[in-house]
């Protein structure tokens, strides 16, 4: 019998980057007066809140693990386990680790978390952060390219991921009648869930369908690529932002230990990890590891996609979104529009969906994307997320973090107790 492993709660920085109102930049009016946050100020940050958030003594902590994708490139920095050794005092000497998976890395963060709880350790504290904004977005977005198969793929635009899921739209589209106002909507959610949720990057920027559903002068497309530059405008994507999220997974122990109870937990009732090749491209109109890992954490957990009532997708771009419902079963092939279009998927709908914003609204910092998405399962099914609260506090949730452009996938399941 495995052992049971329970999320104890954790901390979300204010993400932020070009287009929040505290990021300094050219004409902002601290522009060489003061700097934005660091790395290492993101992650000690988000480390501080979550032990304040838990109550969870230093003393008791196992282990951690710390998700980032490329420190190396944007900041010059690896070996961000010692990092996380460093973020907290008291943490130094304890077993730290980094893992890797492009924009998955915090949900691997969070999957080695819970393989060692079932191992047998009672407290680890798992982390994510990137900062993405000393450098130009096309610069990043050579960097990020690193996610996908570089040397086949690279070329298909300076902004190769947009590019990526600019081909993926112009597939989904084709395939299935979704115009380009259905995908607006999916912007058009994100931003108005950003609105209310003080940490979001695009907390103060305004979406409505005129500008999302369409290209005009707001929304422009960008890419060079001639075939998927239609497909792509500023508002279908993710933010670069800067940011940092950290949480507590323990055992039934560690519940103890920290002085707390189910009651102040939820419990990660399993999870589906799926990777697929980095060489192939296979079927664009649907998320293949997507629909695999969720399979994986279906039959891990027992759960059915009708019993998801509150779910965090990675909506690296407006069409993930839809793509990510589908193959996590709460709408058929081609009918995720259908969802959004009919509210399902509002914060008062049916199967409410990326309640913060996403990554669309809420921001992208990558190493913290799956960390910060498992916060915020939390804060939903213990009644903390403020304006944008779902109204019946859930009682099932569920994560699902992609890494690439869907070749590695990490799905988790949560429970009320
Ligand atoms: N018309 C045409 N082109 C325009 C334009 C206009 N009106 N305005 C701007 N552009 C072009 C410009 O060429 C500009 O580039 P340069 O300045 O280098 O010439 C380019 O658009 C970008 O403009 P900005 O730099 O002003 O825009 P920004 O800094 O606000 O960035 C964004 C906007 C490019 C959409 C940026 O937010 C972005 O790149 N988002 C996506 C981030 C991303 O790809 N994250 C990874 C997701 S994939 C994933 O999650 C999986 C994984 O493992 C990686």
């Amino acid at each position: 019998m495995s052992r049971r492993v329970f999320l104890l709660g954790g901390f979300n920085t204010p993400f932020i980057g070009k287009g929040h109102p505290d990021f300094v930049w050219k004409n902002h009016p601290d522009f060489g007066k003061r700097e934005n946050p660091n790395l290492e100020e993101h992650l000690a940050a988000a480390v501080a809140g979550a032990f304040a958030a838990t109550g969870v003594d230093v003393e008791k902590v196992d282990k951690g693990y710390i998700g980032n994708f490329v420190g190396e490139l944007f900041c010059q920095q690896g070996h961000l386990g010692a990092a996380l050794a460093g973020s907290y005092p008291g943490l130094a000497g304890k077993a730290m680790t980094r893992v890797e998976a492009a924009c998955a890395s915090g949900g691997l963060a969070l999957a080695s978390a819970i393989d060692a709880i079932r191992a047998g350790n009672d407290t680890v504290l798992v982390a994510g952060v990137e900062v993405q904004t000393t450098v130009s977005a096309r610069e990043g977005a050579d960097y990020l390219a690193r996610a996908s198969h570089y040397r086949r793929q690279r070329s298909i635009d300076d902004f190769t991921f947009p590019a990526l899921f600019g081909r993926r739209t112009k597939a989904y589209r084709e395939a299935f009648g979704v115009t380009e106002e259905d995908i607006g909507r999916v912007a058009v959610k994100a931003y108005a869930n950003a609105n209310k949720n003080p940490l979001a990057h695009m907390k103060a920027k305004k979406m409505d369908l005129a500008t999302a559903g369409s290209v005009n002068d707001k929304n422009p497309c960008f890419l060079q690529n001639a075939e998927y530059s239609p497909y792509i405008k500023m508002s279908d994507c993710s933010q670069v932002s800067d940011g940092a999220s950290a949480c507590f997974v323990v055992s039934e122990e560690g519940l103890k230990a920290a002085g707390k109870t189910f009651a102040d937990a939820i419990e990660i009732v399993g999870y589906g990890h799926s990777t697929a090749s980095l060489y192939e491209d296979g079927d664009l109109t649907q998320l293949w590891t997507t629909k695999n890992a969720a399979a994986k954490a279906y039959k891990a957990t027992g759960l059915a996609p009708g019993d998801i009532q509150v779910a965090e997708v990675h909506d690296c771009f407006t069409v993930t979104e839809l793509l990510m419902i589908e193959a996590l079963g709460f709408a058929a092939p081609g009918k995720g529009a259908e969802l959004v279009r009919d509210g399902a998927t509002n914060i008062d709908g049916r199967i409410p969906v990326n309640t913060g914003g996403g990554l669309v609204g809420f921001g992208h910092p990558v190493g913290a994307t799956g960390v910060k998405q498992a916060v915020e399962i939390w804060k939903q099914m213990k009644g903390l997320s403020g304006g944008y609260q779902v109204p019946k506090t859930p009682s099932v949730g569920l994560t699902a973090n992609m890494g690439g452009d869907d070749r590695t996938v990490m799905v988790t399941a949560f429970r009320n107790l």
